[in-house]
């Protein structure tokens, strides 16, 4: 059996190459088929690469420490490539920033917070959930950070959209049921009445009928397709038992009144290939990531505190300039550059890569974001709400309450009080943070009343904007020709990495597909010579 299998697959790879005898393989169990099906395929640099061919591993100045730039270091490092990674702030992966008590959060004018958060207490800054589809999930297997799920929707918690005249907030899933069972009688209306003949076969018809009547929980053809409520909106007192069969929620809206509450176009986000559930966190924090990255680069590998003041293309190689923790200005040199640093950054960093490279830094739009992390000291959502992480989405100027995936049944909690974009976000950004507080309290409490304030104990405010050598939570592109494609090649001996360089911006996997490309650039580079 054992030799039989062998030999077939030896055979398979004579004839149709390492492709074919991996598609083979997955089939019979033997190799895993679906992780390469969507993704870029990426063949990690290997030392052998050197060692076969009598090449030397060059030596590589990495700018940031943000996930791009230790990415880069890491896969780099894997196959010998001499890397050092300079870091303009005190710790590991740029926006990827964890907060817990102790930790300082100083903005661009100085002004400052210190997290007053309990032990066992985190806030996620930046990123905060990971698709299963992206790349994060490798590694994160490969580094030994373990997850858990992130729920990014819940049928438990809320909509609020006060413009449309809400006093209160809707159940997500009393939402749903109402939009549903609307639409679906108002469809199955239609289909029977003949309104969609000239589309529809008599059989699609009828299929389309017993869709509805599932997808919308709405009557039959003798009381007219009706939508009349049900069990999916939810109860004011839940079954229970003996006597107790539950009261359901009412009254039921009217269609109209559904439809003007807005709250059907909701829905869409949680269907995006980007944020559709399951979605997953690391336990902790999400700084476990750069910090796993960081020990597999090498603490030593990544000078920190050390800002990039020039960077100078030259004809065998590259030279940087940066001012040292101590204040003290040095230079690198090495065989190549890749600056994983913000391009707003790298645009104010003096460089000799050419006019077009300066333009092409300039050109992106840069995105204000922000978040507020309030901790309680009671878990009332879960105690009073039922609400067990998911988030909450409003047309309040603070958009969405995140409530915390993790800690269950502990005694204290953070909720995200706040986490919003553009013009929102600027008005937030403008305000000293006791003052942002004060702000997302007073907008919470329309949703979740008076214990919004009262069992409020401290919290803190990022606003990318303000956070010195990042300086904004991510950059738009006006096309994807010019400028992107310019800075997705190299400027001499400097390569560009980060989200901003890929199809996935303000995401993780964004920057690290980006440190995977230009690694392979760089390498391939490397071994044609
Ligand atoms: N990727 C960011 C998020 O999920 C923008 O919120």
């Amino acid at each position: 059996m054992d030799y039989s299998r062998r030999g077939f697959l030896t055979a398979v790879g004579a004839s149709g190459g390492a492709g074919a005898l991996l598609a083979t393989m997955g089939a019979l169990g033997l190799a895993p088929t679906a992780e390469a099906a969507t993704r870029t395929r990426f063949d990690p640099p290997q030392p052998s690469d050197f060692t076969l061919t009598g090449r030397r591993a060059k030596k590589v100045i990495v700018l940031g420490a943000g996930v791009a730039g230790l990415a880069t270091a890491y896969e780099l490092g894997k196959a010998g490539y001499d890397c050092t990674v300079l870091e303009a702030l005190d710790r590991v992966g740029g926006r990827n920033w964890t907060i817990r008590g102790g930790d300082r959060i100083t903005e661009l004018d100085g002004s400052t917070q210190i997290a007053r958060f309990s032990d066992g207490i985190y806030m996620n800054a930046g990123p905060a959930r990971l698709a299963q589809w992206m790349v994060t999930m490798d590694y994160c297997r490969e580094l030994g950070v373990d997850l858990e799920v992130f729920t990014n929707s819940n049928a438990q918690t809320y909509i609020f959209n006060a413009s449309a005249g809400m006093t209160a907030p809707v159940t997500w899933r009393t939402a749903k049921a109402d939009v549903y069972g609307y639409i679906s009688e108002l469809l199955a209306t239609a289909t029977d009445g003949g309104a969609l003949d000239a589309k529809l076969t008599a059989q699609d018809k009828e299929r389309l009928l017993t869709f509805l009547r599932g997808f919308g929980a709405i009557g039959t053809k003798a009381n007219g397709y009706a939508y009349t409520g049900g069990e999916r909106r939810g109860y004011s007192t839940d079954p229970g038992a003996g006597e107790q069969p539950g009261t359901p929620l009412g009254p039921v809206p009217s269609l109209s009144d559904v439809l003007a509450s807005g709250v059907g176009q909701r829905f869409s986000f949680e269907l995006g290939y980007d944020q559709a559930m399951l979605m997953f966190q690391p336990v902790g924090g999400m700084d476990a990531i750069p910090k796993a990255f960081a020990e597999a680069v090498g603490r030593h590998k990544i000078l920190l505190r050390s800002k990039v003041t020039k960077i100078t293309d030259l004809p065998d190689g590259v030279e940087v300039e940066y001012q040292d923790k101590h204040g003290k200005t040095r230079t690198l040199k090495g065989d190549f550059c890749v600056a994983a640093m913000p391009p707003h950054i790298l645009a104010k960093t003096p460089h000799n890569l050419g006019s077009d490279v300066q333009a092409a830094l300039s050109t992106p739009t840069v995105t204000s974001s922000g978040k507020i992390g309030l901790e309680y000291r009671r878990r009332w959502w879960e105690m009073d709400e039922n609400i067990y992480g998911g988030i909450t989405n409003t047309d309040l100027d603070l958009s969405v309450v995140w409530y915390p995936s993790y800690g269950y049944g502990k005694r204290r909690g953070l909720v995200i009080g706040y986490y919003n974009n553009g013009s929102n976000q600027d008005a937030y950004a403008a305000l000293p943070h006791p003052q942002r507080e004060k702000r997302a309290i007073e907008q919470g409490v329309k949703i979740h009343g008076a214990k919004y304030r009262d069992e409020f104990v401290t919290s803190v405010s990022v606003s990318w904007r303000l956070q010195p050598h990042i300086e904004g939570a991510w950059v738009g592109w006006p096309s994807r020709t010019g400028a992107y494609q310019l800075l997705n090649r190299p400027a001499g001996h400097v390569h560009f990495a980060g989200d901003w360089l890929s199809y996935m911006i303000a995401w993780q996997a964004g920057a690290l597909e980006s440190a995977r490309k230009t690694v392979t650039d760089l390498h391939q580079r490397v071994l044609a010579h």
